[in-house]
């Protein structure tokens, strides 16, 4: 593996901010989204933002599913440009109920944005799309939605934040009142006022108008008692809350907390301005074999965190997200395979747009291109050029904690089932394993995994099938070896690797076993076999 810095590769990577979003549903992702779009030049969004059912329609008809049910199970990833940089935003599906999917799409962003709900603070969803973003220490931003709407007090939402999710909040703004009485915010660093006003339809940034906390004009828009309060907060705010430190920020332990109204597009403007500036670009990686992977190496380095099938249902093609960690990508470049040991020509790289589709030519760290597979890629493959295999910890697959056996429900269809079922488990839409009697068990993290699985089955390979619910609530991998050790209350099934797994009927079962049984060990992630 080559460690030369190629300069043009290193300024491309500066440029480069891959992120998520992540939200409870509901506080204003996809509204946010849009407006983010929209200062990316992506003009053509205003129409949809103002016709919402029709935007609704269009970012959402990768399934028919994601219609019937309102939810987003599909994940995006949409590049825009604003100011000299690329933004590559991967879209985080926003249902209650957790997928795998999240989990992976989010081992490929270098940042998230924390979006709450003014009035509800932090919710259920946002603290495990939360945990994960901490473990991966990557650096979260915090912006609170939905100030134009009666809003918690701002140091409640501190103190919330840092009570439930234990990180630090670092007000960058200050808001001036909330709901009818919200006037705007106070920039903390700049010490200038952002007024707010109103503007039908918000597809257009709210007007803005700037003077320091002194302006005679604030104790004129607001009443006494809401004026009071609010320089209190703000010289509270400016003295007494924690300082910004750049290195705690990129290490995840603190997040700086912006204010604003993605619906009237109010604040969106000087989140972003800020979000580029706090946010780092693709950084080096440390390797299993402790070498460092340079984003800005001459060699190129990228891996593929999700598979999509029938993304076009008219041209039934499977597609393959690769996210580039080092190197330039060229169109037609060919790349080692490290999991097949071959070399791969990617001819048919492309970037999506909701449903249109254009052909990307070059990539560079941090951006995400959709490869045509044809059965060639699974998630958490490696490509590279270079002569040495880059030793990455790889996509982990979790334990899964519900399990279902998979009966078909129309003989005649069983081709198309085997055919499904084989390619919606290489995608992780659920985990397939095999029972001591040969049959089919699944296994998901969430129940919206088998929704998603038994109608993608029916809608796209027209393989109707059943899921018959079974009575474990948790699964550990383990050794051979150890296979003896579970009694037959507990159920030892194989991956689709021939790994053993056993399927506890409850936690306190695991727990149990734990407790008798110290010195077996129990994996929540397969055990990691290191590449030859
Ligand atoms: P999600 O993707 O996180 O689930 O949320 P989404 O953007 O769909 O927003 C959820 C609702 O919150 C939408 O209302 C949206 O208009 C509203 N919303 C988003 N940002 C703001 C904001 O800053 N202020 C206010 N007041 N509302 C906001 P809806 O009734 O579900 O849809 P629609 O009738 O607006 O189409």
């Amino acid at each position: 593996m080559s460690t030369t810095i190629d300069p043009k590769i290193a300024a491309e990577t500066e440029k480069r901010r891959a992120f998520a979003i992540i939200a409870h549903p509901d506080a204003g992702k996809t509204t946010l989204t849009e407006k983010l779009l929209l200062y990316g030049g992506a003009i053509h969004l205003a129409g949809h933002v103002r016709a919402r059912k029709d935007r609704k329609k269009t970012r959402s008809d990768w399934m028919k599913m994601e219609q019937d049910r309102g939810i987003s199970v599909s994940t995006a990833a949409l590049q825009f440009a604003y100011e000299g940089y690329y933004l590559n935003l991967l879209d985080t599906p926003g249902h209650e109920d957790f997928s795998e999917d999240t989990y992976r799409t989010l081992m490929a962003v270098d940042a998230a944005v924390m979006l709450l709900d003014a009035g509800k603070g932090v919710e259920p969803q946002t603290i495990k799309l939360f945990r994960v973003c901490q473990d991966r220490g990557i650096p979260i931003v915090t912006f609170i939605n939905k100030m134009d709407m009666p809003a918690l007090d701002p140091f409640a939402l501190m103190d919330n934040i840092e009570k439930v999710l234990g990180i630090t909040a670092v007000p960058q703004l200050w808001p001036m009142g909330s709901g009818q009485d919200f006037k705007g915010v106070y920039d903390l660093r700049s010490s200038k006022v952002h007024r707010y006003e109103r503007v039908a339809g918000g597809a257009f940034p709210s007007p803005e108008e700037t003077g320091g906390l002194d302006d005679p004009e604030l104790e004129k828009i607001m009443d006494p008692e809401l004026y009071t309060n609010f320089r209190e907060g703000a010289e509270l705010a400016q003295e007494a809350l924690p300082p910004f430190d750049p290195e705690e920020f990129r290490t995840g332990r603190i997040s700086p907390v912006f204010f604003g109204s993605a619906g009237n597009n109010f604040g969106v403007q000087l989140f972003l301005d800020r979000f580029i500036e706090l946010c780092p670009p693709p950084e080096p990686i440390l390797l299993r074999d402790e070498r460092i992977l340079e984003p800005a190496a001459t060699d190129f380095t990228g891996f593929i965190f999700k598979l999509q099938a029938n993304m076009n249902q008219k041209h039934r093609d499977r597609v393959a997200f690769l996210r580039v960690i080092s190197g330039a990508f060229e169109r037609g470049m060919s790349v080692n395979h490290a999991r097949t040991k071959k070399s791969v020509r990617l001819s048919s790289p492309v970037s999506f747009f909701g449903q249109d589709r254009s052909t990307v030519d070059e990539a560079y760290p941090g951006d995400i291109i959709g490869l045509i597979n044809p059965g060639t890629f699974q998630i958490g493959d490696i490509l590279y050029t270079g002569s040495v295999e880059p030793a990455f910890e790889g996509i982990p697959r979790f334990a899964p904690e519900m399990f279902a056996r998979l009966i078909p429900t129309d003989t005649s269809k069983l081709k198309a089932f085997r055919k499904g079922l084989q390619q919606l488990s290489e995608e992780g839409v659920v985990q397939v394993f095999t029972a001591p009697d040969g049959q089919g068990v699944l296994g998901a993290v969430g129940n919206l995994q088998f929704d998603v699985f038994r109608f993608r089955m029916e809608d796209e390979y027209g393989a109707p099938c059943r899921l018959e619910s079974l009575g474990y609530e948790c699964s550990r991998w383990i050794r051979d070896e150890d296979r003896s050790k579970f009694s037959s209350y507990d159920w030892v099934i194989k991956d689709q690797e021939d790994r053993p797994v056993v399927l506890f009927k409850s936690e306190y079962r695991l727990e149990n076993f734990l407790k008798n049984n110290p010195e077996v060990p129990l994996y929540e992630h397969p055990p990691y076999v290191l590449p030859a």
